[in-house]
């Protein structure tokens, strides 16, 4: 198995949306990337925050944003992100007739282009797409609200895309999304994970920064044990 150093995204969707700045600086010098979870109320029942959150957001700090879109329509909004200055913009496999040609949008804007899988969907029709893209989210939630369960069964995706990566030599991180905290992050890892988005385990904690340190203190040893 490839080893990366494991990035941690914290999801400001747990985050006191009325501090979001003071948010976003307490994970500053702890996280990898910033996720932000946008979300429509067509592809998925719940509403939170879009464009120009983001573009405020992209001033107050360094973090590269990492931008999960759970809308429907993706080929219309997404180049936006990239626009406003997203290092990754992932949109959803279910909600894209087309993802190879938005992934050459997405890319052409300038930012990395991501592929999310939901809880329902299969990994295999995507797997051959995934030279084009430069991340691919497998939700271990069914995506929508942050709390959840980490649902284990899902990791059997991450284990397939991990030796489909593996096996074709490509550039790609596996990122995970759902439930993911100390308890979780070491099986997610394991499964060949390189990626950890987690909301509740880190903004609901005393200190977020020293949660970030510590998921990925976990997830380093889960890949150096393996
Ligand atoms: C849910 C979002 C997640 C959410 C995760 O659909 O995609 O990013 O913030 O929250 P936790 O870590 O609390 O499960
Ligand atoms: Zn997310």
């Amino acid at each position: 198995m490839t080893v990366t150093p494991p990035i941690v995204a914290p999801s400001i969707l747990a985050a006191d949306f009325a501090h979001l700045a003071d948010e976003v600086r307490a994970v500053e010098d702890a996280a990898d990337w910033l996720h932000v979870d946008v979300m429509d109320n067509h592809f998925v029942p719940n509403l939170t925050i879009g464009l120009p959150v983001v573009q405020s957001l992209r001033a107050v700090t360094r973090l590269p944003f990492d931008v999960h879109l759970m809308i429907d329509d993706p080929r219309r909004w997404a180049p936006g992100y990239a626009d406003a200055g997203a290092y990754n913009v992932t949109f959803h496999a279910e909600a894209c007739d087309n993802p190879v040609a938005l992934a050459k949008d997405l890319r052409a804007a300038g930012a990395k282009a991501g592929l999310a899988i939901d809880r329902d969907t299969a990994i295999e029709p995507y797997l051959e797409l995934l030279p084009s893209f430069d991340t691919l989210l497998i939700m271990t939630i069914k995506a929508g609200f942050g709390g959840q369960r980490f649902v284990p069964e899902l990791l059997e995706k991450v284990r397939a895309a991990r030796r489909h990566v593996d096996a074709g030599h490509l550039e790609l991180r596996i990122e995970v999304d759902g439930g993911i905290a100390a308890d979780t992050i070491e099986q997610a890892a394991a499964a060949g994970a390189d990626a950890f988005v987690a909301g509740t385990a880190v903004y609901g904690a005393d200190d977020p920064a020293e949660a970030v340190r510590r998921l990925r203190g976990l997830a380093e040893r889960a890949v150096a044990g393996a």
